[in-house]
Parts: C-alpha cells; sequence; structure tokens
C-alpha cells in the first residue's frame, strides 16, 4: 500500500502568490500533500529542472459552433480538447450558442451531446444568450444558472447574434438577480454595418478591410455602452477581447468609479497586428488573421502589455475560434463568396494550443510579467472569475491535481506541422518561443508528454460550477 498514487518530484511549483521548491502528493485525482519530501508513490514523476505551474484554465474557447454561413469549425470538442492538453490547458470553457428561435435549454443538450464522450480534458459550458424571450429571461436562464450554467456571453454585433440595447439590460437584470457572470462581446453593430458599407461601396473588400471597418472607436463606443448598462442594471461584466488603449481606457474609467468590470485580452492582440491582415501576395493570405475585435498596432500592444502588468487585464484566454484556412468542401476563410468581400470571411482564429507558450515567451521569458502574473492570468483568475476556484487554477491541497509541467529554458518554433488542433493553418507560424510545456496532468493522470496525447477521448469531465468569487 502507497500513500499516494502519484508524486511529483524535485519540481518548482509556482501559483498567483508564490513559488517554492516542494514535492506534490497525489490521491484519488486530487491534491493530498505538499512537502519538502514525499515518498511511497505507484507512480513517481521527475520534475526536476522543471515548473509546475496550475493546468491552463482557457475561459474562451469555440468549439463545435455552427455558423449562419457555410463555414464549419475547425475543432470539434476532441480535437479541440486534444489542442489544449498538449498546449499545457486542463480545462476550457466553450460556449453553447442559442440559435434564433431556439431555447436555451435544447442548446445546452445538443452541445452536451456533441461533447460527451470526447474531450481529452475538463469542459463547462457557457451560455451565448442570442433570443431572450420572456420564457427565456424569466424561467429558462435562471433555471440553468442555478444548475451550474453560471456565466453567459452576449453579443453588440453579428446579424445573428446582436441583443439591442433593451435586450442587453434585461439580460443583464436577470444575470443581477440570480448571480450569474456576463460576458460581452463590445464592439458596435450599426458602426461596423456602416463603415462595411462605405468600404465595400469604394471597393475595398479584401480582408485588410476588416480591421478598418472596426476600428477602436467601434469597440470602445460598445464597450462604455456595456459598461453603462452593467451600472443602471447593478452588475459585475467581464468585457472579452479587449485588444487595444481606448477599450481599456473605458474600462479603468469604470473602475475608477467603482464598478466591477473584469477585462480580458488574447495572444493576438500582443503579437499581431492588422498589418498581419494585409494580401500581400494576392493569395487571400491575410484572410488567416481576420477576427474580431481586429488586432491593432504596436501602440496597441504596449497600451495591453500595461493592462496586463497593472491588473487592468486580468484574463488571458485563447478566443480560439478555429477555421480551415482551405477546405475542399468550401468550408473555410477561403471560399469564392469570402474573396468578394471581407465580410464574408468567418471571424476567428485557432489558438487554445498556443496560448500559454505565447504568453510565457512575451511575458515572462522577455521580463514583462512575472511568473505568478503568468499563472494569474491563464489559469487562476479564470477559475476566480468563473466559479471554479479552488478546485482548480492553483496548486493547494483538495484541490484537482491539474498540473502542467513546464521546461521554461526550452527554445522552440510555432508550426503548423506540430499542432494538435482541427485547423489547417496557424496564424503564429514560424513564431519562435522560450518555454514550453513537456508534461500536462488531468487530476492526476497524464494527458500530454513530450507533444504525446496519451488519455482517452472522454477522460475528460463536464464540470459544474458555482458563484464566481469577488
Ligand atoms: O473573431 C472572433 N473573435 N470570433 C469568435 C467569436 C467571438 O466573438 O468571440
Ligand atoms: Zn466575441
Ligand atoms: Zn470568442
Amino acid at each position: 500500500m502507497t500513500a499516494f498514487d502519484t508524486i511529483i518530484k524535485g519540481g518548482t511549483i509556482v501559483t498567483a502568490a508564490d513559488r517554492y521548491r516542494a514535492d506534490i502528493g497525489i490521491s484519488g485525482g486530487r491534491i493530498t500533500a505538499i512537502a519538502a519530501e514525499l515518498s511511497s508513490a505507484g507512480t513517481v514523476i521527475d520534475a526536476g529542472g522543471l515548473l509546475v505551474l496550475p493546468g491552463g484554465i482557457d475561459s474562451h474557447v469555440h468549439l463545435s459552433q455552427p455558423s449562419s454561413d457555410s463555414s464549419v469549425m475547425a475543432d470539434d470538442f476532441q480535437s479541440g480538447t486534444r489542442a489544449a492538453a498538449a498546449g499545457g490547458t486542463t480545462t476550457v470553457l466553450p460556449f453553447a450558442l442559442q440559435k434564433k428561435g431556439q431555447s436555451l435549454r435544447e442548446a445546452v443538450a445538443a452541445y452536451h451531446a456533441e461533447a460527451d464522450g470526447k474531450c481529452h480534458v475538463d469542459v463547462s459550458f457557457h451560455l451565448i444568450i442570442s433570443d431572450p424571450t420572456p420564457q427565456v429571461l424569466g424561467q429558462e436562464l435562471p433555471a440553468l444558472i442555478e444548475a451550474g450554467y453560471r456565466s453567459f456571453k452576449v453579443f453588440m454585433t453579428y446579424d445573428d447574434l446582436v441583443l439591442n440595447d433593451r435586450q442587453l439590460l434585461e439580460v443583464f437584470a436577470v444575470a443581477g438577480l440570480h448571480g450569474a457572470t456576463v460576458m460581452v462581446h463590445a464592439e458596435g453593430y450599426d458602426a461596423i454595418r456602416f463603415l462595411s458599407e462605405k468600404l465595400e461601396r469604394e471597393g475595398h473588400v479584401a480582408p485588410y478591410y476588416h480591421a478598418i471597418s472596426r476600428p477602436e472607436i467601434v469597440e470602445r463606443e460598445a464597450t462604455h455602452r456595456a459598461i453603462s448598462h452593467a451600472e443602471i442594471t447593478g452588475i459585475p461584466i467581464v468585457i472579452v477581447h479587449v485588444s487595444g488603449r481606448e477599450a481599456l481606457e473605458q474600462i479603468r474609467w469604470a473602475r475608477a468609479r467603482g464598478l466591477k468590470v473584469t477585462a480580458e485580452t488574447c495572444p493576438q492582440y500582443i503579437t499581431l497586428t492588422a498589418e498581419d491582415l494585409h494580401d500581400l501576395n494576392m493569395d487571400f493570405n491575410g484572410a488567416k488573421y481576420v477576427c474580431s475585435p481586429p488586432p491593432r498596432d504596436a501602440a496597441s500592444q504596449a497600451a495591453i502589455w500595461q493592462g496586463l502588468t497593472d491588473g487592468t487585464l486580468e484574463l488571458f484566454s485563447s478566443d480560439h475560434c478555429p477555421f480551415f484556412f482551405q477546405d475542399a468542401q468550401g468550408r473555410g476563410k477561403d471560399t469564392p463568396k469570402a474573396r468578394t468581400s471581407f465580410r464574408w470571411v468567418p471571424n476567428g482564429i485557432p489558438g487554445v494550443e498556443t496560448r500559454l507558450p505565447i504568453l510565457f515567451s512575451e511575458g515572462v521569458s522577455k521580463g514583462r510579467i512575472s511568473l505568478e502574473t503568468f499563472v494569474a492570468l491563464t489559469a487562476t483568475n479564470h477559475a476566480k472569475t468563473y466559479g471554479l476556484y479552488p478546485r482548480k487554477g492553483t496548486i493547494a491541497i483538495g484541490s484537482d491535481a491539474d498540473l502542467v509541467l513546464w521546461d521554461a529554458t526550452r527554445q522552440e518554433t510555432i508550426r503548423q506541422a506540430n499542432l494538435h488542433h482541427g485547423s489547417d493553418y496557424t496564424p503564429w507560424e514560424g513564431f519562435e518561443v522560450t518555454g514550453w510545456p513537456v508534461v500536462t496532468i488531468l487530476r492526476g493522470e497524464v494527458v500530454m508528454k513530450d507533444g504525446q496525447i496519451l488519455n482517452r477521448p472522454g477522460a475528460g469531465a463536464y464540470i459544474s460550477r458555482s458563484r464566481s468569487i469577488d
């Protein structure tokens, strides 16, 4: 009889609060001991020379999500969670999207059917509310919040998702009443339509004009409006995928007023710019970088770093929204219709697998953020914001043994050929990083070692969530 199922030996543990050398004892999928020296285990994993971090939590991921056009997501729950595991992430929060006219319960059931038996890491759903009927607001949503679906996203743009101001206010009020967390996609629908149609009339239809059709002012205006609605209804909100200085200014303004506004950013806003959308060789390559909000410029990247270091931005997610670039069945970004206008290029890029290496390399290895801030931005703050803490997002006795063993000195070049996602490209092809996940552990079981996925689809569990921690 051994004391532990597994011991992680000789690593340097890092949490959002501290770092120290210790062994970790794991039994029944949970951390049961942390001490300078542990012995007596069925399995001993040598972490000598490695960092031991909480498994990444990616709280903004789209998997198996239907689009209104013919594009199809390049990742289902199997390939998307496989990619997450390969990149050191042990929990993902994808969206269960309510189509207009659909009941929320139906949407949730459909996503469970998509996910069941397929996941390599743990999963919990946010909802997307696109049709806030009296039935949805009065009955379905409160019941689902009570059942552990404690967060939902609303959109201020996109034809098939946009809510008007009255609807936003009503949805916010329900969240306030029942203790749910609202995530807001803050870009203004009418301004985007106005600018897009003007650009099209002028013949500016290449992918680059996607960025011109959604300038920072469009994001700034919507961020301010969402914050105002949150103040009117008295609720905290999360502004997702913040891309630059202007939205950040609104968030700082709101916080100075005492409002609880949490803000998220993503790898694209520290590494890409609108220039990446330029179709330099007339090969439509710019479409690979079309996402919303679009990447901005060097000054915005600097503003995002400022937000990450001063605590304005607390969540670093991928917004993994994977499409094929070219797909024989015409389901990707490069289609005859998309070549007629940027408006028809599916919005979104893959990134769940590269999120941690990019932030580690650009942040920790380049001396911009501490190891502890890295852990907070990639795991702990997600767990706190979305009701998973302290079960997940930290290394503590009683927590799930979700860990990533991290080689802080390993140099890698990101290559599509080595990634595990379903998409046929990565926006970061050729991007060099220092720092790499070498082992991913989910509830005590090794999921990934040296890039090999070792667990079976279905080993990942669905996690029901409690209220967020303020
Ligand atoms: O372009 C993006 N971000 N697509 C994903 C959907 C969303 O708004 O998060
Ligand atoms: Zn969004
Ligand atoms: Zn998204």
